[in-house]
Protein backbone atom coordinates (compact mmCIF):
# COMPACT_ATOMS: atom_id res chain seq x y z
CA UNK A 1 0.00 0.00 0.00
CA UNK A 2 1.20 3.52 -0.76
CA UNK A 3 1.00 6.75 1.48
CA UNK A 4 -2.00 8.15 2.35
CA UNK A 5 -3.12 11.95 2.43
CA UNK A 6 -6.31 12.95 4.00
CA UNK A 7 -6.78 17.27 4.42
CA UNK A 8 -2.43 17.10 3.07
CA UNK A 9 -1.38 15.27 6.27
CA UNK A 10 1.23 13.05 5.37
CA UNK A 11 0.89 9.30 6.90
CA UNK A 12 3.30 6.50 5.50
CA UNK A 13 1.69 2.99 4.18
CA UNK A 14 1.27 -0.09 5.77
CA UNK A 15 4.27 -1.80 3.79
CA UNK A 16 6.88 0.78 5.04
CA UNK A 17 9.36 1.87 2.84
CA UNK A 18 11.41 2.67 5.93
CA UNK A 19 12.21 -1.13 6.45
CA UNK A 20 12.93 -1.20 2.54
CA UNK A 21 15.49 1.31 3.12
CA UNK A 22 19.39 0.20 3.46
CA UNK A 23 20.77 -0.27 6.39
CA UNK A 24 22.89 2.70 6.83
CA UNK A 25 20.02 4.55 5.26
CA UNK A 26 18.06 3.62 8.60
CA UNK A 27 21.31 4.46 10.70
CA UNK A 28 21.34 7.93 9.32
CA UNK A 29 17.67 8.75 9.93
CA UNK A 30 17.70 6.75 13.51
CA UNK A 31 19.75 9.96 14.43
CA UNK A 32 16.38 11.85 14.24
CA UNK A 33 15.03 9.46 17.12
CA UNK A 34 14.51 10.85 20.28
CA UNK A 35 15.08 14.48 19.73
CA UNK A 36 11.85 15.71 19.28
CA UNK A 37 8.49 15.00 18.37
CA UNK A 38 8.73 16.91 15.33
CA UNK A 39 11.69 15.66 13.95
CA UNK A 40 10.39 12.58 13.17
CA UNK A 41 7.26 13.49 12.04
CA UNK A 42 9.75 15.62 9.35
CA UNK A 43 10.63 12.40 8.67
CA UNK A 44 7.79 10.67 8.34
CA UNK A 45 6.34 13.32 6.01
CA UNK A 46 9.31 13.19 4.21
CA UNK A 47 8.63 9.11 3.56
CA UNK A 48 4.98 9.25 3.14
CA UNK A 49 5.79 12.61 0.26
CA UNK A 50 8.61 9.25 -1.33
CA UNK A 51 5.89 6.92 -1.43
CA UNK A 52 2.66 9.35 -2.59
CA UNK A 53 5.11 10.19 -5.29
CA UNK A 54 6.40 6.79 -6.55
CA UNK A 55 10.29 6.88 -5.43
CA UNK A 56 11.33 3.67 -4.49
CA UNK A 57 13.27 2.72 -1.12
CA UNK A 58 16.41 2.11 -3.49
CA UNK A 59 16.43 5.73 -4.44
CA UNK A 60 16.22 7.10 -0.97
CA UNK A 61 20.28 8.74 -0.84
CA UNK A 62 22.01 8.55 1.87
CA UNK A 63 22.40 12.01 1.59
CA UNK A 64 18.52 12.50 2.26
CA UNK A 65 18.73 10.10 5.24
CA UNK A 66 21.69 12.38 6.74
CA UNK A 67 20.30 15.72 6.36
CA UNK A 68 17.18 14.53 7.87
CA UNK A 69 18.46 12.59 10.48
CA UNK A 70 21.22 15.15 11.37
CA UNK A 71 20.93 17.65 10.45
CA UNK A 72 17.11 18.90 8.92
CA UNK A 73 15.90 18.41 12.98
CA UNK A 74 17.41 21.64 13.97
CA UNK A 75 14.72 23.70 12.74
CA UNK A 76 12.34 22.00 13.92
CA UNK A 77 9.71 24.77 15.80
CA UNK A 78 9.90 23.31 18.82
CA UNK A 79 13.73 22.35 18.68
CA UNK A 80 14.86 26.00 18.44
CA UNK A 81 12.00 27.92 19.99
CA UNK A 82 10.35 29.18 17.05
CA UNK A 83 13.76 30.26 15.39
CA UNK A 84 14.33 30.07 11.47
CA UNK A 85 17.74 30.39 10.53
CA UNK A 86 18.28 33.33 8.39
CA UNK A 87 20.30 32.24 5.78
CA UNK A 88 20.32 33.65 2.54
CA UNK A 89 22.76 32.07 -0.29
CA UNK A 90 23.95 34.06 -3.17
CA UNK A 91 22.23 33.04 -6.63
CA UNK A 92 19.94 30.59 -4.64
CA UNK A 93 17.09 32.63 -6.80
CA UNK A 94 18.67 33.53 -9.74
CA UNK A 95 16.36 31.45 -11.79
CA UNK A 96 12.91 33.34 -10.32
CA UNK A 97 15.29 36.53 -10.66
CA UNK A 98 14.80 35.86 -14.04
CA UNK A 99 11.50 34.75 -14.25
CA UNK A 100 10.25 38.09 -12.64
CA UNK A 101 11.78 39.60 -15.49
CA UNK A 102 10.08 37.37 -18.22
CA UNK A 103 6.82 36.35 -16.37
CA UNK A 104 3.65 36.43 -19.05
CA UNK A 105 1.68 37.04 -16.36
CA UNK A 106 2.41 40.83 -15.51
CA UNK A 107 1.18 43.02 -18.04
CA UNK A 108 1.75 46.14 -16.14
CA UNK A 109 4.98 47.85 -16.59
CA UNK A 110 8.11 45.81 -16.47
CA UNK A 111 9.46 47.85 -13.58
CA UNK A 112 8.23 48.12 -10.38
CA UNK A 113 8.60 47.58 -6.40
CA UNK A 114 9.68 43.89 -5.35
CA UNK A 115 9.88 43.18 -2.15
CA UNK A 116 11.81 40.17 -1.01
CA UNK A 117 9.59 38.41 2.43
CA UNK A 118 11.71 36.57 5.11
CA UNK A 119 15.03 37.78 3.25
CA UNK A 120 17.36 36.30 5.70
CA UNK A 121 20.85 37.49 7.07
CA UNK A 122 23.10 38.58 5.42
CA UNK A 123 20.27 39.36 2.39
CA UNK A 124 22.45 37.77 -0.35
CA UNK A 125 19.58 36.75 -2.39
CA UNK A 126 17.95 40.25 -2.14
CA UNK A 127 21.13 42.06 -3.33
CA UNK A 128 21.12 39.51 -6.06
CA UNK A 129 17.46 40.38 -7.09
CA UNK A 130 18.28 43.99 -7.22
CA UNK A 131 21.53 43.08 -9.40
CA UNK A 132 19.10 40.88 -11.52
CA UNK A 133 16.53 43.41 -12.14
CA UNK A 134 18.32 46.75 -12.63
CA UNK A 135 18.04 50.19 -11.48
CA UNK A 136 14.33 50.76 -12.86
CA UNK A 137 13.37 48.38 -9.91
CA UNK A 138 12.89 49.18 -6.37
CA UNK A 139 13.86 46.19 -4.02
CA UNK A 140 12.55 45.94 -0.19
CA UNK A 141 13.92 43.13 1.67
CA UNK A 142 11.32 42.58 4.51
CA UNK A 143 12.45 40.29 7.84
CA UNK A 144 11.88 40.23 11.42
CA UNK A 145 12.25 43.44 13.55
CA UNK A 146 14.62 41.26 15.67
CA UNK A 147 16.24 38.05 14.17
CA UNK A 148 16.24 35.28 17.32
CA UNK A 149 18.88 33.50 15.80
CA UNK A 150 21.60 36.58 15.82
CA UNK A 151 23.11 37.14 19.18
CA UNK A 152 22.79 40.38 20.39
CA UNK A 153 24.79 42.06 23.24
CA UNK A 154 23.90 43.58 26.51
CA UNK A 155 23.01 47.04 24.62
CA UNK A 156 20.66 45.01 22.24
CA UNK A 157 23.05 45.19 19.13
CA UNK A 158 23.93 42.59 16.87
CA UNK A 159 27.03 40.93 16.70
CA UNK A 160 27.39 41.30 12.72
CA UNK A 161 30.57 39.57 10.87
CA UNK A 162 33.09 42.11 9.23
CA UNK A 163 34.95 40.89 5.95
CA UNK A 164 38.20 40.96 8.20
CA UNK A 165 37.05 38.24 10.05
CA UNK A 166 36.08 40.22 12.79
CA UNK A 167 32.52 40.88 14.76
CA UNK A 168 31.02 44.61 14.67
CA UNK A 169 27.83 45.82 16.71
CA UNK A 170 25.15 47.03 14.77
CA UNK A 171 22.12 47.71 15.77
CA UNK A 172 20.40 47.72 12.73
CA UNK A 173 22.63 45.28 10.48
CA UNK A 174 20.62 45.15 7.27
CA UNK A 175 20.85 48.75 6.79
CA UNK A 176 24.27 48.68 5.82
CA UNK A 177 23.51 46.36 2.55
CA UNK A 178 21.52 48.95 0.88
CA UNK A 179 21.96 50.96 -2.05
CA UNK A 180 19.67 53.26 -4.23
CA UNK A 181 17.76 50.14 -5.90
CA UNK A 182 17.52 48.32 -2.42
CA UNK A 183 16.65 48.65 1.14
CA UNK A 184 15.34 47.53 3.91
CA UNK A 185 12.01 47.27 6.22
CA UNK A 186 12.17 45.21 9.74
CA UNK A 187 8.43 43.49 9.75
CA UNK A 188 6.16 40.50 9.79
CA UNK A 189 4.59 38.71 6.71
CA UNK A 190 1.83 39.61 8.42
CA UNK A 191 1.57 43.23 9.10
CA UNK A 192 4.63 44.95 6.73
CA UNK A 193 3.86 47.79 4.73
CA UNK A 194 6.01 49.24 2.22
CA UNK A 195 3.25 50.63 -0.37
CA UNK A 196 1.92 49.07 -3.43
CA UNK A 197 3.96 46.32 -4.73
CA UNK A 198 4.21 45.04 -8.13
CA UNK A 199 5.94 41.02 -7.14
CA UNK A 200 6.17 39.44 -3.67
CA UNK A 201 8.68 36.84 -3.32
CA UNK A 202 8.13 34.78 -0.10
CA UNK A 203 11.33 31.48 -0.86
CA UNK A 204 11.93 29.29 2.32
CA UNK A 205 9.56 30.53 4.86
CA UNK A 206 6.74 29.37 4.77
CA UNK A 207 7.68 25.46 4.95
CA UNK A 208 9.03 26.51 8.53
CA UNK A 209 5.29 27.18 9.09
CA UNK A 210 1.75 25.73 9.64
CA UNK A 211 -1.12 26.37 7.21
CA UNK A 212 -2.86 28.90 9.78
CA UNK A 213 0.30 31.26 9.33
CA UNK A 214 0.52 30.69 5.65
CA UNK A 215 -3.20 31.91 5.47
CA UNK A 216 -3.02 34.85 7.64
CA UNK A 217 -0.07 35.97 5.44
CA UNK A 218 -1.49 35.53 2.36
CA UNK A 219 -4.19 37.33 3.39
CA UNK A 220 -2.08 40.49 3.95
CA UNK A 221 -0.32 40.20 1.01
CA UNK A 222 -3.54 40.60 -1.18
CA UNK A 223 -4.07 43.75 0.42
CA UNK A 224 -0.52 45.11 -0.17
CA UNK A 225 -0.35 44.07 -3.79
CA UNK A 226 -1.11 46.26 -6.85
CA UNK A 227 -4.03 44.72 -9.03
CA UNK A 228 -2.51 42.52 -11.24
CA UNK A 229 0.60 42.14 -8.84
CA UNK A 230 2.23 38.43 -8.66
CA UNK A 231 3.09 36.66 -5.39
CA UNK A 232 5.60 34.14 -5.79
CA UNK A 233 5.26 31.53 -3.01
CA UNK A 234 7.91 27.94 -2.11
CA UNK A 235 11.05 26.39 -1.88
CA UNK A 236 14.37 25.83 -3.56
CA UNK A 237 17.98 24.94 -2.85
CA UNK A 238 20.87 26.05 -3.67
CA UNK A 239 21.11 28.12 -7.19
CA UNK A 240 17.29 27.71 -7.57
CA UNK A 241 18.05 23.60 -7.30
CA UNK A 242 14.89 21.41 -6.62
CA UNK A 243 12.55 24.86 -7.06
CA UNK A 244 8.26 24.56 -6.15
CA UNK A 245 6.63 27.27 -5.85
CA UNK A 246 3.17 28.72 -6.53
CA UNK A 247 2.23 32.04 -8.71
CA UNK A 248 -0.31 34.02 -7.65
CA UNK A 249 -1.86 37.10 -9.36
CA UNK A 250 -4.31 39.48 -7.56
CA UNK A 251 -7.39 39.67 -9.29
CA UNK A 252 -10.59 41.58 -8.44
CA UNK A 253 -9.10 41.54 -5.14
CA UNK A 254 -8.30 37.65 -5.24
CA UNK A 255 -4.83 35.55 -4.86
CA UNK A 256 -5.78 33.52 -8.10
CA UNK A 257 -3.23 30.59 -8.62
CA UNK A 258 -1.86 31.33 -11.98
CA UNK A 259 0.87 28.59 -11.82
CA UNK A 260 2.65 25.84 -10.26
CA UNK A 261 6.41 25.60 -11.29
CA UNK A 262 9.20 23.35 -10.14
CA UNK A 263 12.43 21.93 -11.25
CA UNK A 264 13.00 18.95 -13.79
CA UNK A 265 15.57 17.88 -10.68
CA UNK A 266 12.15 17.24 -8.23
CA UNK A 267 11.21 13.85 -9.99
CA UNK A 268 13.74 11.80 -8.06
CA UNK A 269 15.39 14.30 -5.95
CA UNK A 270 18.77 14.01 -4.83
CA UNK A 271 18.15 16.84 -1.60
CA UNK A 272 15.52 17.10 1.04
CA UNK A 273 14.21 20.33 -0.73
CA UNK A 274 11.37 18.42 -2.47
CA UNK A 275 9.73 17.56 0.97
CA UNK A 276 11.01 19.33 3.47
CA UNK A 277 8.03 20.97 5.22
CA UNK A 278 7.99 21.48 9.05
CA UNK A 279 4.39 21.03 9.13
CA UNK A 280 1.43 19.16 7.47
CA UNK A 281 -0.05 20.97 4.77
CA UNK A 282 2.40 23.04 2.67
CA UNK A 283 0.41 23.06 -0.55
CA UNK A 284 3.50 23.35 -3.13
CA UNK A 285 4.78 20.25 -1.25
CA UNK A 286 1.60 17.87 -1.62
CA UNK A 287 1.21 19.58 -5.29
CA UNK A 288 4.53 18.39 -6.42
CA UNK A 289 3.92 15.21 -5.07
CA UNK A 290 0.75 14.73 -7.17
CA UNK A 291 2.55 16.28 -10.56
CA UNK A 292 5.76 13.72 -9.99
CA UNK A 293 3.61 10.88 -9.39
CA UNK A 294 1.54 11.33 -12.50
CA UNK A 295 5.42 11.17 -14.11
CA UNK A 296 6.30 8.68 -12.23
CA UNK A 297 3.49 6.37 -12.68
CA UNK A 298 4.21 6.48 -16.72
CA UNK A 299 6.71 3.81 -17.27
CA UNK A 300 8.60 4.79 -20.48
CA UNK A 301 9.06 8.36 -18.72
CA UNK A 302 10.25 6.98 -15.49
CA UNK A 303 12.43 4.25 -17.11
CA UNK A 304 14.35 7.30 -19.11
CA UNK A 305 14.63 9.78 -16.37
CA UNK A 306 16.02 7.27 -14.07
CA UNK A 307 18.73 6.08 -16.30
CA UNK A 308 19.40 9.57 -17.44
CA UNK A 309 19.60 11.10 -13.79
CA UNK A 310 21.76 8.09 -12.90
CA UNK A 311 24.17 8.79 -15.83
CA UNK A 312 24.43 12.37 -14.43
CA UNK A 313 24.93 11.01 -10.49
CA UNK A 314 28.13 8.89 -11.84
CA UNK A 315 29.59 11.07 -13.81
CA UNK A 316 29.19 13.42 -10.83
CA UNK A 317 30.31 11.33 -8.59
CA UNK A 318 27.33 12.21 -6.51
CA UNK A 319 24.91 9.77 -4.49
CA UNK A 320 26.83 6.66 -6.06
CA UNK A 321 24.83 3.10 -6.24
CA UNK A 322 26.38 0.46 -3.80
CA UNK A 323 26.14 -2.93 -5.01
CA UNK A 324 23.15 -3.68 -3.58
CA UNK A 325 21.49 -1.00 -6.21
CA UNK A 326 20.87 1.29 -3.12
CA UNK A 327 21.83 5.02 -3.60
CA UNK A 328 24.70 6.45 -1.63
CA UNK A 329 25.74 9.68 -0.75
CA UNK A 330 28.48 12.25 -0.82
CA UNK A 331 32.19 11.07 -0.94
CA UNK A 332 34.33 12.21 1.88
CA UNK A 333 36.29 15.14 1.76
CA UNK A 334 33.65 16.71 -0.59
CA UNK A 335 33.02 20.62 0.72
CA UNK A 336 30.06 22.51 0.64
CA UNK A 337 30.67 24.88 -2.12
CA UNK A 338 31.36 21.56 -4.16
CA UNK A 339 29.02 19.52 -3.29
CA UNK A 340 26.38 22.60 -4.29
CA UNK A 341 28.37 22.70 -7.53
CA UNK A 342 27.33 19.69 -8.37
CA UNK A 343 23.40 19.51 -6.79
CA UNK A 344 23.09 22.62 -8.95
CA UNK A 345 24.68 20.36 -12.19
CA UNK A 346 21.73 18.03 -12.13
CA UNK A 347 19.52 20.26 -13.48
CA UNK A 348 21.40 22.06 -15.95
CA UNK A 349 22.35 18.62 -17.08
CA UNK A 350 19.11 17.18 -16.96
CA UNK A 351 17.53 20.18 -18.67
CA UNK A 352 20.26 20.20 -21.54
CA UNK A 353 19.38 16.40 -22.32
CA UNK A 354 15.67 17.72 -22.83
CA UNK A 355 14.03 16.37 -20.04
CA UNK A 356 12.06 19.39 -19.50
CA UNK A 357 10.04 18.74 -22.58
CA UNK A 358 10.30 14.90 -22.44
CA UNK A 359 7.86 16.10 -18.60
CA UNK A 360 5.83 18.58 -20.34
CA UNK A 361 4.81 15.81 -23.22
CA UNK A 362 4.06 13.29 -20.62
CA UNK A 363 1.94 15.21 -18.57
CA UNK A 364 -0.03 16.70 -21.16
CA UNK A 365 -0.31 12.79 -22.40
CA UNK A 366 -2.21 11.93 -18.81
CA UNK A 367 -4.73 15.46 -19.58
CA UNK A 368 -2.73 18.28 -17.13
CA UNK A 369 -2.03 21.83 -18.71
CA UNK A 370 1.26 21.69 -18.70
CA UNK A 371 4.51 24.41 -20.51
CA UNK A 372 7.98 25.02 -20.13
CA UNK A 373 7.80 28.40 -17.89
CA UNK A 374 10.24 31.12 -18.35
CA UNK A 375 12.88 30.07 -15.49
CA UNK A 376 12.94 26.87 -17.36
CA UNK A 377 10.73 24.86 -14.65
CA UNK A 378 7.85 22.64 -15.91
CA UNK A 379 4.73 24.89 -15.16
CA UNK A 380 1.22 23.40 -14.56
CA UNK A 381 -2.32 24.72 -14.42
CA UNK A 382 -3.67 26.41 -11.39
CA UNK A 383 -5.14 24.46 -8.01
CA UNK A 384 -8.01 26.29 -6.16
CA UNK A 385 -6.22 28.55 -3.57
CA UNK A 386 -8.04 31.77 -4.03
CA UNK A 387 -7.58 33.61 -1.21
CA UNK A 388 -9.47 36.99 -0.65
CA UNK A 389 -8.22 40.00 0.69
CA UNK A 390 -9.33 41.56 3.96
C1 LIG B 1 15.41 30.24 5.86
S1 LIG B 1 15.36 31.96 5.80
C2 LIG B 1 15.03 32.26 4.11
C3 LIG B 1 15.78 33.44 3.57
C4 LIG B 1 15.53 33.75 2.10
N1 LIG B 1 14.16 34.07 1.83
C5 LIG B 1 15.99 32.60 1.23
O1 LIG B 1 15.18 32.06 0.49
O2 LIG B 1 17.13 32.24 1.25
C6 LIG B 1 13.79 32.31 6.56
C7 LIG B 1 13.67 33.76 6.98
O3 LIG B 1 12.29 34.04 7.27
C8 LIG B 1 12.26 34.99 8.31
N2 LIG B 1 10.95 35.00 8.96
C9 LIG B 1 10.44 34.09 9.80
N3 LIG B 1 9.22 34.46 10.20
C10 LIG B 1 8.94 35.64 9.59
C11 LIG B 1 7.84 36.53 9.62
N4 LIG B 1 6.77 36.26 10.36
N5 LIG B 1 7.91 37.64 8.87
C12 LIG B 1 9.00 37.92 8.13
N6 LIG B 1 10.09 37.11 8.06
C13 LIG B 1 10.06 35.99 8.79
C14 LIG B 1 13.36 34.50 9.23
O4 LIG B 1 13.75 35.53 10.12
C15 LIG B 1 14.43 34.08 8.25
O5 LIG B 1 15.36 35.11 8.00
Amino acid sequence: MTATRTNETWRTGEAPFRDRLSGEARRLLAGADGDHPGALALTDRAIAWCEHAGIEARDFTLLQAGTLGQRAPDPVPEACSGMIPPVARQGQHRRIDEYVLQTPWRTASRAGVFVDLGCGFPPLASIDTAEALGAHWQVIGVDLERHPALPTDADDQYACPEGDGGIRPERSPLARFATPSLRFVRGDVHDVRVGAIDVARCFNVLAYFDQEFRTRALAHLASQLKPGGLLLCGTDGTDTSAAHYSVYRLERGTLVQKEFAFGIDNIRPVTVVPFLSFHDGNPEMARLADVVAVLRADETFRRGYDAALDRILEDLRLCARAPDGTLGGVPPGTDDDDLECRLAAIEARLSVEGWVGEAIATLRRHGLDAWANCAGHVGVGPHAHDIRRH
